[in-house]
């Protein structure tokens, strides 16, 4: 496949994988390209557990799960992300960025547009909306063969200093390296991010991965190969629109955007 192609398709997987599990050679091929990213002095900060063992992800795609509800059910999620949720094709087509909600469970459709408003909230937490949407995270996540958690060292990765900033760009480097190669070898990834919403619960995972002092967790994600026919699961917000190069490209100065290459099918 051609590199250009597989950035093209790159996408986040937000349904099931097929049970089968990630051969040893692509788990090899994946850490292979994760290494090979730069990284500033060559220091190569990544560090990964790769985690297959049925029990272990079950344990984490639980701790996910209820992440999932109680950020949301708290209000923290929609306070915290409120400027990128959109709720119409044309809304989505004017910012050209953030999730389109165009796939919520039918009792709450009906009240699109005030879902992440207090009373919107209430309604939400009254039909135990955060608990449907957990439960089916939970079952995404358990039913995911392989889970990789992303760790940096934490003698590059050190809050508030420049080597901080330096260790995160190399570890995003490595990650879109597995990201792209997936494409490649017919798999997804989906970030497994919402048990970081919650501090508790990713020191939870911290522990059941025995991730050592020297190390901090940064990412988990879940992945595996993709079935033939990808039908919308139940939680799928659709984010595959992206913003015009005059909306993210200057020329020469950052007083002049980009003209001339917002060309159709971008
Ligand atoms: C730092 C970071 C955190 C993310 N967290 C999540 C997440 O919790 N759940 C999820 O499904 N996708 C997550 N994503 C994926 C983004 O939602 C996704 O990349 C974006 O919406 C564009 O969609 P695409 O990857 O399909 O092109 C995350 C991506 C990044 C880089």
């Amino acid at each position: 496949m051609e590199l250009l192609d597989a950035i093209r398709r790159r996408k986040t997987t937000n349904g099931p994988f097929l049970p089968d599990p990630v051969s040893e050679h692509h788990q090899r091929l994946l850490m292979e390209v994760a290494g090979r990213a730069p990284s500033q002095l060559n220091s190569q900060p990544w560090r990964f557990v790769i985690i297959e063992d049925r029990a272990m992800i079950g344990r984490i795609a639980k701790i996910s799960g209820s992440s999932m509800t109680e950020a949301m059910s708290n209000g923290t999620f929609f306070e915290r992300y409120k400027p990128y949720f959109r709720f119409s094709a044309e809304e989505m087509e004017r910012s050209r960025d953030g999730m389109l909600f165009d796939k919520l469970p039918p009792a709450v459709r009906p009240f699109t547009s005030q879902a992440f408003t207090k009373r919107g909230q209430k309604l939400m937490n009254a039909l135990r909306i955060p608990q449907t949407l957990g439960s089916e995270n939970r079952k995404l996540v358990a039913g995911s063969p392989l889970l990789l958690g992303v760790m940096l060292d934490r003698k590059e990765y050190r809050p508030g200093q420049l080597s901080s900033f330096y260790s995160i760009f190399s570890m995003g480097a490595a990650v879109e390296n597995i990201w792209i190669t997936t494409v490649e070898l017919g798999m997804g990834i989906q970030f497994v991010s919402f048990p970081m919403e919650v501090p508790e619960k990713w020191a939870e995972i911290e522990r059941l991965l025995a991730v050592p002092d020297d190390l901090q967790l940064m990412a988990v994600f879940r992945l595996g190969y993709l079935p033939p026919d990808q039908r919308r699961p139940a939680i799928d917000w659709s984010s595959h629109q992206r913003k015009l190069p005059s909306q993210y490209v200057f020329r020469g100065t950052c007083s002049t955007p980009q003209t001339g290459w917002d060309s159709a099918g971008f």
